[in-house]
């Protein structure tokens, strides 16, 4: 008999109710147990735990964020404590696996229990898309449905006031939540923090546009976008923050333009709500491969899924955040 002690890390993205609940049932099919811990590395460490059931895992499917929890997981990595903890609770349970659901540092965080010698699967959960080993994170495309429909939402006040509206959405360090929201919205440009842009750049774009007709425009940015290459040293000083930035852009904009601009920050309500039916069965597919894996005695890994198929990943491997595709961007530009 199998044991697996699961946990869900690092920001909350929709879609890891799946996880849970696959990796619940997949290991109830094969009469395993299943060890959960609350909030995160820091519930195993401190052994908040309970023995999983069907009755928790049921009507969880179409529920955003994680039941289970979570805490970030950063200085927990390269901490020895951690490790010491987790090996002790590890024994105390007798916990064959252990299966953490969660961001990019939550992979860190495991590839750090692997070179440990702790038996660990990592399943790739977060609505920023920025970790290797897989084409799409559970939560991504989620995300990117919101980001998509606010863009919807936006293009009737933009075109009925002929404003400019600066968008910032997510992303952690990485440009899938603007490149990909944009593309499905209709983002009139895109900024994301593997390009660099100019400020003369944009503003010539939304002249340009305004020459053709176009009276409106909406940008979309990440919130780690860089600075503008052409920024004065003396701009740069003043600012500190992406509040900044976007406060910086929207007056320049409308002080060369001439047209009235408008920015706003989708924020947190990106990470939330009902996973999209993708999130759900990309969730079901890897809770389902973890457990076999563990099955199979494979463990080390990152779970994920390229072009349709379950792909494993040593955890060791995952080293940076995985960039986007600036093929993607040059697509973009078709439709600003
Ligand atoms: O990792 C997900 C993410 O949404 C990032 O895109 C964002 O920068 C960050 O979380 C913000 O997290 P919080 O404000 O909850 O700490």
């Amino acid at each position: 008999m199998k044991r697996i002690g699961v946990f869900t890390s690092g920001r909350d993205a929709p879609g890891t109710n799946a996880v849970l609940r696959a990796i619940g049932r997949t290991s109830f099919e094969h009469s395993y147990e299943v060890i959960a811990f609350r909030n995160g590395i820091k519930g195993v460490i401190e052994n908040d735990s309970f023995l999983l059931d069907r009755t928790y895992l049921s009507g969880i499917l179409p529920i955003g964020g994680t039941k289970l929890g979570t805490s970030i997981s950063e200085s927990y990595i390269n901490n020895h404590n951690t490790i010491s903890q987790v090996k002790k609770i590890q024994e105390k349970l007798s916990i064959t696996c252990f299966i953490g659901i969660g961001s990019f540092t939550t992979m860190k965080l495991c590839a750090f229990m692997k070179a440990s010698e702790i038996p660990i699967i990592g399943i790739p959960a977060t609505i920023d898309n920025n970790i290797p080993g897989t084409d799409y994170s559970v939560g991504f495309q989620t995300a990117v449905n919101y980001v998509s429909e606010s863009l919807d939402r936006l293009h009737s006040t933009a075109s009925s006031h002929h404003r400019v509206f600066l968008v910032e959405v997510m992303g952690g360090q990485c440009g899938w939540i603007a490149l990909y929201g944009g593309l499905t919205g209709g983002a009139d440009l895109i900024i994301i923090p593997e390009k660099a842009y100019s400020l003369q750049e944009l503003i010539a774009h939304i002249r340009r546009r305004e020459g053709e007709g176009k009276n409106f425009s909406i940008v979309v940015l990440a919130d780690t976008a860089q600075l503008p290459v052409d920024i004065t040293e003396k701009d740069k000083k003043t600012i500190v923050d992406h509040n900044d930035l976007l406060q910086f852009l929207s007056h320049e904009i409308s002080k060369d333009t001439n047209m009235e601009t408008r920015h706003l920050i989708l924020g947190h309500l990106q990470r939330g709500g009902s996973p999209l039916a993708s999130d759900r069965l990309l969730g079901t597919l890897l809770g389902n491969a973890s457990v076999e894996c563990i099955r199979r005695g494979q463990t080390g890994i990152l779970v994920g899924q390229k072009n349709g198929q379950i792909e494993f990943t040593d955890l060791e491997l995952i080293k940076n955040k995985r960039p986007v595709d600036l093929q993607l961007l040059n697509i973009a530009k078709i439709f600003y």
